[in-house]
């Protein structure tokens, strides 16, 4: 196979590149490109560095944009604590791959066995501006106010995905939560999590702001309001709420039992809820507060789960000053951490997944290690008691509490090769093994380069928090070295 696709590279001039390897046996043979042809060994032409390090890519540090990132997903500890369900709650530092491992457990669960008969629902919109954020267009509220919106969401979101996925053939149960959602005015043909929460902050804002003299609610923890049961959104404005409500338990249990009908388990996965209420505190703490408050009243119902995705930050933000039940939420919260071993494997496995490069370098076949050692210098400072490239990467792409997130390597990285890429412009190399593609120098300028882009997008953030008179964030120290050095 290799030596066909190398024949294939070098094409109708193999046998010319063969009479030349002829006149310059001792200099291809320092090359790793050999192909027969003819049942004789031809050597590949001079390979540019500039050409190979062309043919590396990364792929993207924000899973969003990562777009091969099936085809190099790491399956980790965390992963296959969410496919044996041990987990409701994925905490993780910024850039660990919260994103990325949902990504690819939404894509992967239908094959896993354990995982018959559950669903994984999305109750975020993976791109654009977070669905949640319309929340902050409606006046605060206090917590029990978003325990209904949390409850009513999941509710409709469920409610009509189920209710799509088996129109018109009904069970009883459906029957009956369909009728419960057109009372309540949440039906809707489109299962969306963006449109499902639209509407829901725009029932939520007429509950709360009635446009004539008529009842104005109250929106407490009790229930969901009723409306004029004729209501249907897109078709007319809702009427005037009536005070009638119907009991959060009533109504989850109803949907319960039509997923029950349906032998189905619908896990719910939330992320992206840091960005969702940012800039805004008076509302980002109690919308997600209500939200774990939410998490544990819907363990009562064992068809409905809830899988959120959370920042560390924001999680402790949440339940500082306490919270009943913490006990509970921990005993299913596992934290996404990445062994050394396990990041080099990342990167391995993202460079394996550059066919050309692998095989125009000759690192076909490498273990990790011997391929990481293949693409740079031994040491970055040289020196007896300096650390090898390796232990100097994962000192410093540390963050403030020791977590090593995937993003921050990649980063770094993916700036080493540009650099190394400048430099191949000024002075071109031509590749010979046991020499670093990457040199030390473009290590450093890299990461002096992602210092001052953290510091800036730090900076901007900061500047925008103040600029909305919220308290400003903590700097991270992500990059900055730890020593002088
Ligand atoms: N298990 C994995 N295998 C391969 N790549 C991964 C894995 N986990 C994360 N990554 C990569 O690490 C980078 C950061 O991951 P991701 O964007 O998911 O972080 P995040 O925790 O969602 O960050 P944020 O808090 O900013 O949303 C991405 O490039 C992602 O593809
Ligand atoms: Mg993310």
């Amino acid at each position: 196979m290799v030596q066909l696709m190398l024949s294939a590279r070098l094409g109708p001039t193999s046998v010319d590149s063969r009479s030349r390897c002829s006149q310059t046996t001792l200099r291809c043979l320092t090359r790793n490109h050999v192909c027969m042809v003819g049942g004789l060994p031809c050597y590949d032409p001079i390979m540019e560095i500039k050409k190979l390090l062309r043919n590396l890519d990364l792929g993207s540090s924000v899973a969003e944009f990562d777009t091969s990132l099936d085809r190099y997903f790491v399956e980790t500890e965390v992963f296959r604590a969410l496919t044996r369900d041990k987990a409701d709650i994925i905490a993780g530092e910024k850039g660990t791959g919260k994103t990325a491992l949902f990504r690819v457990f939404k894509q992967r669960y239908a094959a896993i066995p354990e995982l018959d008969g559950v669903e994984v629902i999305a109750g975020f919109n993976l791109a654009g501006n977070p669905v949640f954020q319309r929340v902050t267009s409606i006046d605060c509220m206090p917590e029990a106010g978003y325990v209904t919106v949390w409850k009513a969401y999941f509710l409709s979101l469920v409610g009509n995905w189920l209710l799509e996925l088996y129109e018109p053939d009904l069970t009883k149960g459906m029957r009956a939560l369909d009728s419960l959602l057109q009372r309540v005015g949440l039906r809707s043909k489109d299962d969306s999590a963006e449109s499902i929460f639209s509407k829901l902050v725009y029932l939520v804002d007429h509950w709360l702001r009635p446009k004539s003299a008529g009842v104005k609610f109250t929106v407490t923890e009790g229930g969901i309001p009723v409306i004029a049961p004729t209501l249907d959104f897109g078709r007319s404005e809702p009427t005037e709420p009536s005070p009638d409500v119907i009991a959060h338990e009533e109504a989850l249990g109803v949907l319960n039992k039509a997923l029950e009908e349906a032998e189905l388990t619908a896990w719910v996965v939330l992320d992206r809820l840091d960005e969702a209420f940012q800039g805004f505190p008076n509302i980002e703490v109690p919308a997600l507060r209500a939200l774990l408050r939410t998490y544990l009243d819907l363990l009562a119902y064992p068809r409905i789960r809830l899988k959120l995705f959370v920042r560390n930050d924001l999680f402790r933000k949440v339940i500082q000053g306490g919270f009943v039940n913490l006990t509970h939420v921990n005993a299913r919260k596992i934290e996404i951490v990445w062994e050394e071993e396990d990041l080099l494997n990342l990167f391995c496995r993202r460079v394996r997944d550059s066919a050309e490069f692998l095989e125009e370098a000759g690192m076909a076949g490498l273990t990790d290690k011997d391929l990481f050692d293949g693409i740079f210098p031994a040491q970055v400072d040289q020196g007896v008691r300096k650390p090898t490239t390796w232990t100097w990467i994962m000192a410093r792409i540390r963050d403030g509490n020791g977590i090593k997130p995937p993003r921050n390597l990649i980063d770094l990285i993916a700036k080493a090769k540009e650099s190394q890429l400048r430099s191949e412009d000024r002075n071109p190399r031509e590749y010979t093994q046991n020499m670093p593609i990457i040199e030390a120098d473009s290590i450093r300028r890299a990461l002096r380069a992602l210092s001052d882009q953290r510091v800036l997008v730090v900076r901007v953030a900061n500047d925008e928090q103040s600029r909305r008179g919220c308290e400003v964030g903590p700097c991270c120290a992500l990059y900055r070295p730890r020593s002088p050095q």
